[in-house]
């Protein structure tokens, strides 16, 4: 079992990290950050709706990966589709699951929503991949979400298309 982070202070050591608006260096500050003090990851990055549905490889920690992925494929697709965080305990049972690295076991997709002309958009999302079944509890997510969210109050997005 990985030693849990103290996640209250993970969010103050990035938002004090993250000190432009830029959001292609904070995806790649985040990315590795997260891939520093996160325990038991193989693969921690984004990616970035470029284009209408489809989520193309951003910022990432870890192997080469998969890349585009259609919103109808995959972890990230059905982060990106249902707008709702997919912790998955076992990645081999998850049908559609998308293998870049066969020693994925346990997956984290948090979707990135961000404003856009009063609407809420998904801008792209974070995934972390563990080679450890079940690597990620509530606490991991809540933990996780809060620094996407320093990630998200702290960058100037390009606008997502529509
Ligand atoms: N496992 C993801 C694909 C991205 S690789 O893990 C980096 C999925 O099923 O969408």
């Amino acid at each position: 079992m990985a030693t849990r982070p103290d996640y209250s202070l993970l969010a103050r050591q990035l938002d004090a990290t993250l000190d432009t608006r830029d959001w292609l260096t904070n995806a790649s500050q985040t990315a590795a950050f997260i891939n520093m003090t996160v325990a038991d990851l193989n693969w921690a990055g984004f990616y970035v709706q470029r284009q209408p549905q489809i989520l193309h490889l951003g910022p990432f920690q870890g192997q080469p990966a998969c890349h585009p992925i259609p919103f109808t494929k995959g972890v990230c697709g059905a982060a990106a589709t249902q707008r709702t965080t997919q912790r998955i305990a076992d990645v081999h049972a998850f049908p559609g699951h998308i293998a870049c690295d066969a020693a994925s076991r346990s997956e984290l997709v948090i979707p990135v929503l961000i404003e856009q002309n009063g609407q809420q958009v998904l801008w792209g999302v974070l995934d972390l991949d563990s080679p450890s079944p079940e690597r990620f509890d509530e606490e991991d997510q809540a933990g996780i979400e809060r620094l996407v969210e320093i990630f998200i109050a702290s960058s100037d997005f390009d606008s997502v298309p529509a």
